[in-house]
């Protein structure tokens, strides 16, 4: 069956064409007044005072780890129950990771208990990911990267437009990522955007972000500067103004799709509760206001979710798997042998993650809905 309804979808329309219309008309592709504004009002929505886009967000979680001073011999402690490049941008600082299991079922970010167990002397920093968008115990991590004078970075990828006790994500700690990937809340294509309220930390993300050169080809374009010169090794982690003025265009989308995803998120709580098929969903009681980037469930242990995932692929529903655990990873399981997160391991072979997306019709939800109940009775009348 070919897909009905697929795991995510873009909300473009004629505002983004119109975006990538006019910077092609103007001649000017790369670091100019588009980046700049979209940096602007980026930093106004979530109240930062540096906003610097990038790349991607690996290339933010990396320029963060850099800005954070890790180095060979310094450890971060940071979760598992994640994508690959939270991590991954440890390691190319040449520090070590160390990774804390998360709370539970009910909440699958980062436990601040674990956390505290996994501290030695050589910790340098913490990696906290708001998994789908949903707040990590963001006080309780404060105050432990305070006691042990840790920087703290957030993964903030699947979490613009999230708060807690009304403070945006990604502005809790030292610096905050985010990601503006194909499938995220705000989606240009490749893209991120690194969040700082640390004025030192600004001066070295704008280093960094462009090969440690003291002047931008826009200073030299304006008659600002002649010259340059390079006072750090830095990277070529610059965005195009083609995807700033689709960030822009997004941005104003943000609120009102982050609000539909909400609508739809109460829906698949309301269907999977009523249903009890023994099927757990996340962060039922979590605090503070998420982006609900993602609808993730967890199965019923009986269940064999690859025969779940093709039953609902037959009904045209695409799923996904959020996340296999990093420590798995043969890349990952061969330099750190021997790490044991039960928790992690035992949601991580359960979950399910449900289309979700602005675009999505009630009648959508109603499918899949439909679709799991019918599929799980069969699965479990045939004991599959
Ligand atoms: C939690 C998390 N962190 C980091 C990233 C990396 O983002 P990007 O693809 O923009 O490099 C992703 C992307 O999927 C993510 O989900």
């Amino acid at each position: 069956m070919d897909i009905r309804v697929p795991l995510s979808g873009l909300d473009y329309g004629p505002e983004e064409e119109d975006a990538v219309i006019n910077v092609v008309r103007s001649r000017w592709l790369t670091m100019g007044s588009v980046t700049q504004e979209f940096e602007n009002q980026f930093a106004h929505f979530v109240s930062a005072k540096h906003a610097f886009a990038v790349s991607n967000c690996t290339d933010a979680l990396h320029l963060a780890c850099l800005a954070a001073g890790l180095k060979t011999g310094d450890e971060v402690i940071a979760p598992a129950l994640t994508f690959v490049a939270s991590t991954n941008s440890v390691l190319y600082t040449g520090a070590e990771v160390r990774f804390a299991d998360i709370i539970g079922p009910s909440n699958l970010n980062i436990s601040p208990e674990e956390i505290e167990k996994q501290i030695t002397p050589r910790t340098k920093a913490l990696i906290v990911v708001h998994y789908g968008g949903f707040p990590c115990q963001m006080n309780e991590i404060l105050e432990i990267a305070k006691r042990h004078n840790l920087m703290l970075i957030e993964d903030a990828a699947h979490a613009p437009g999230a708060s807690l006790q009304g403070r945006a994500l990604g502005t809790w700690g030292d610096m905050g990522c985010f990601s503006f990937f194909s499938n995220k809340n705000l989606a240009t294509g490749e893209g991120g955007m690194l969040v700082t309220n640390r004025d030192d930390i600004a001066e070295q993300v704008r280093l960094l972000r462009s090969h440690g050169m003291t002047t931008l080809t826009m200073d030299r374009h304006l008659g600002h500067a002649y010259t340059y010169d390079v006072i750090a090794l830095g990277h070529n982690y610059r965005i195009d103004e083609i995807r700033s003025a689709l960030g822009l265009a997004q941005l104003q989308k943000l609120p009102a799709g982050n609000a539909r995803r909400q609508v739809i998120t109460e829906m698949y709580r309301k269907g999977l509760n009523q249903a009890g098929y023994g099927i757990d969903v996340p962060f039922l009681d979590s605090p503070g206001q998420s982006s609900y980037h993602i609808f993730p469930m967890l199965l019923p242990e009986e269940i064999n979710r690859q025969n779940f995932m093709q039953e609902m692929r037959k009904s045209g529903i695409q799923t996904s798997i959020h996340y296999p655990p990093v420590h798995h990873f043969s890349y990952y399981s061969q330099r750190f042998p021997g790490i044991s997160l039960p928790k992690t391991e035992s949601v991580a072979a359960r979950e399910v993650t449900l289309p979700l997306f602005p675009g999505m019709s009630d009648e959508d939800v109603h499918y899949v809905l439909t679709a799991i109940h019918s599929i799980i009775s069969m699965m479990k009348n045939k004991g599959l």
